[in-house]
């Protein structure tokens, strides 16, 4: 058994002011309308609503696409002095804002600022013919904000002011992805301790689940990884760092390429993780490689589960267990051309850690076929 119990946290801190979940995902791309495409077609996302110069925004086109409870919005900037022009400078297409909905954005603000966030944009009201929504943001990691979004049941319009319902004409078919279980950050060398002292100072968000370099590393690649959470654990960040391996960290190649700190996957989960891998493979999403010897060892690492081994194998989904249950997950290859973001596909069956058996078993595994073609 290479998969050892997470240090979980029993009793999770007090959140400092109400966070009903994440309200959206905001990527900053080079063209909003081609990306929409790619996660209509590929993931399955539908296109719910839009802003843009036809809606009466000069500055920017952004497309909010949803399925299940996951919203993306993809953003292009329209105007030379845009600030995601900067972004795209330095990060390329990424994730700019991990916005969180709350009940009330000047509290969140005050309280976040007033211990020690940095303020990118003061509480503001946004409107349009269906209503108000208040907006307020601070910065993260990197370039990464988080803005909280104040939108009562009285805001009858589709998504936010200036964004008009679109007719996604069925490019989207759903695969099934529910909510967003987790985002992770990735930050750049010894960075990963002031990051989680950030979420526990800043919103009261108690440490998780962590993991050292023993825990996820092989002899040749290693990370450190700290999971924060709020009170009800419906906003999870795992934040990693790199360690010292005899190879670059795959954390140190994505702070690299991302020119510093920033997400580094969204996990989205599934019920059924069967049927919604096989539709985006259908659909011709590239998922990381995963050796046939990985299941070999499978029944022996995991113990018993519920699924055919042999399908899963067909699949090249991959299982790892905690002292609470199991869980099934895959992860994509990076979505751009930078090797920097991706997706996670996960199905928890009880499980509530993040998979750091399966990092081991698949280099372990990668390794040994190294080995077995003698260029070990
Ligand atoms: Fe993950």
């Amino acid at each position: 058994m290479s998969t050892a119990a997470p240090e979980t946290n029993g009793s999770p801190a007090k959140d400092l002011f109400t966070i009903k979940g994440t309200h959206h995902l905001e990527f900053f791309v080079g063209n909003a309308k081609q990306a929409a495409y790619f996660y209509r077609r590929a993931f399955g996302f539908e296109l719910f609503a839009y802003s843009g110069p036809e809606t009466g925004v000069r500055e920017a086109c952004s497309y909010a696409l949803r399925q299940g409870k996951i919203v993306l919005v993809l953003t292009t900037p329209l105007i030379a002095n845009h600030q995601a022009n900067d972004f795209m400078r330095n990060h390329g297409d990424g994730v700019r804002d991990i916005a969180m909905h709350v009940e009330d954005a000047e509290e969140a603000f005050r309280i976040t600022t007033e211990r020690g966030a940095k303020a990118v944009a003061a509480p503001h009201v946004i409107e349009d013919k269906h209503g108000k929504v208040k907006l307020a943001t601070i910065a993260t990691y990197g370039d990464t904000v988080h803005t909280f979004v104040e939108r009562g049941s009285d805001y009858t319009g589709p998504f936010l002011p200036h964004f008009e319902a679109r007719d996604d004409k069925g490019m989207g078919k759903s695969v099934g992805l529910q909510f967003v279980d987790h985002v992770v950050g990735n930050v750049s060398w010894d960075e990963m301790n002031n990051t989680v002292e950030f979420y526990k100072n800043v919103f009261g968000f108690s440490r998780f689940v962590s993991f050292d370099d023993k825990d996820i590393s092989t002899e040749y690649t290693a990370l450190r990884s700290t999971v924060v959470a709020n009170e009800n654990r419906w906003i999870k960040f795992p934040i990693n760092e790199p360690a010292e391996g005899l190879r670059k960290s795959q954390i140190e190649e994505y702070v690299e390429f991302n020119n510093g700190p920033g997400v580094q996957h969204i996990a989205m989960h599934t019920n059924d993780i069967i049927s919604t891998v096989a539709a985006l493979r259908e659909n011709g999403v590239d998922f990381l490689e995963t050796p046939d010897t990985y299941y070999t060892e499978l029944k022996e690492r995991v113990g018993d589960i519920d699924e055919d081994v042999e399908r899963l194998r067909s699949l090249k989904i991959l299982v790892d267990r905690d002292d609470k249950g199991y869980m099934l997950q895959l992860f994509t290859k990076p979505l751009e051309d930078r090797p920097t973001l991706f997706i996670e596909i996960i199905q928890r069956r009880g499980a509530e850690s993040f998979g750091k058996g399966n990092f081991k078993a698949l280099f372990e595994s990668i390794e040994r076929e190294q080995g077995l073609r003698g260029n070990l």
